[in-house]
């Protein structure tokens, strides 16, 4: 049981929005609200363990967004990498796994091989599993499907 004698959900997801407001309110550039966003991540992912949730989904980088200034991308790609970076070791000592989903083909290779080595190191864990969805759109999705259904037909 959880707190409050509530049960926790099982699966939470989060559409990651509001971080320009967030910085535009405090007179600060947008990369500072990407940054407060990371950490309310932080958070949130701190509470789903303290809570079991089982799985915790996190729309992050949609394919829409790849149209943002080249800047505000650029800064995103940077943060993505950093927060695997220091993020990786506290995931496998919490018993977290990480999956990321979307069509990596478009990320640096750096950061692909990155995504893949956070993967394959927390993949066995049992706790929480975290979702990020990173070039995530609708469209790829449905044609993913689509494609492994015909590969199992075939
Ligand atoms: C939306 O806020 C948030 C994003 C487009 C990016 C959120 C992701 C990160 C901070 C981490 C980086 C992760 C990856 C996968 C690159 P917004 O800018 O639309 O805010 P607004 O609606 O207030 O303008």
């Amino acid at each position: 049981m959880s707190e409050g004698n509530c049960p926790a959900p099982q699966h939470i997801a989060i559409i990651m929005d509001g971080n320009g407001r967030w910085a535009k309110k405090r007179h600060q550039p947008r990369f500072m609200g990407h940054r407060a966003g990371v950490k309310a991540v932080e958070d949130i992912v701190a509470h789903c363990v303290k809570l079991d949730v089982a799985v915790l989904s996190l729309f992050a980088f949609s394919s829409e967004n790849w149209r943002r200034p080249s800047k505000e991308v650029s800064l995103l790609m940077e943060l993505f990498a950093l927060a695997l970076k220091q993020q990786v070791k506290k995931l496998q000592k919490n018993n977290i796994r990480l999956q990321i989903i979307g069509d990596l083909d478009r990320f640096s290779a750096g950061l692909q091989k990155q995504i893949k080595q956070a993967q394959e190191l927390t993949k066995n864990n049992t706790g929480l599993t975290i979702n990020v969805a990173a070039n995530y759109g609708g469209r790829w999705d449905i044609t993913q499907s689509v494609k492994q259904l015909a590969e199992k037909v075939k």
